[in-house]
């Protein structure tokens, strides 16, 4: 009788144990999926540009472009924001955000128009 009382306790533990690990284990795939996971260009966007270009890339404040019709390619996009346009309220975003976020967020304007 002891026995049986042990080993139901034993595979209770080792039960427990392994839901436990599953658990665990499941919690460390989606933050590390989370960390690994790319940019929210939208989330950039909407810190960072929407002030002048709007929400939806159209609000033309300090004579910003439409962003919603501008005809400019993902890498041109990529180099406004990257060099900024002299001259102008668009200013160079290189010392603000990182490659990914430029990319990220160029990606972003172009769903605008879309
Ligand atoms: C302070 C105002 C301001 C903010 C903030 C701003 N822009 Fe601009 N943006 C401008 C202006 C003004 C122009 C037009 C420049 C010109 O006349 O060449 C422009 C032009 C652009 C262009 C070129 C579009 C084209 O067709 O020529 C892109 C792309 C762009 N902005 C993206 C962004 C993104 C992405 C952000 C946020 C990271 C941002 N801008 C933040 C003012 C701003």
């Amino acid at each position: 009788m002891n026995k049986l009382i042990i080993l139901v306790a034993t595979v209770a533990i080792i039960f427990a144990c392994g839901n436990d690990t599953s658990k665990s284990t499941t919690s460390t795939t989606s933050s590390a999926k989370k960390a690994i996971a790319s940019v929210d260009g939208k989330a950039v966007y909407q810190k960072n540009c929407i002030a002048c270009h709007g929400v939806n890339g159209d609000m033309g404040v300090s004579g910003a472009a439409n962003l919603a019709e501008s005809k400019l390619t993902l890498a041109e996009r990529i180099t406004v924001l990257k060099n900024g346009r002299e001259g102008t309220a668009m200013v160079s975003y290189s010392s603000l955000l990182d490659e990914d976020e430029m990319k990220a967020v160029a990606e972003y304007t172009l769903k605008l128009g879309q």
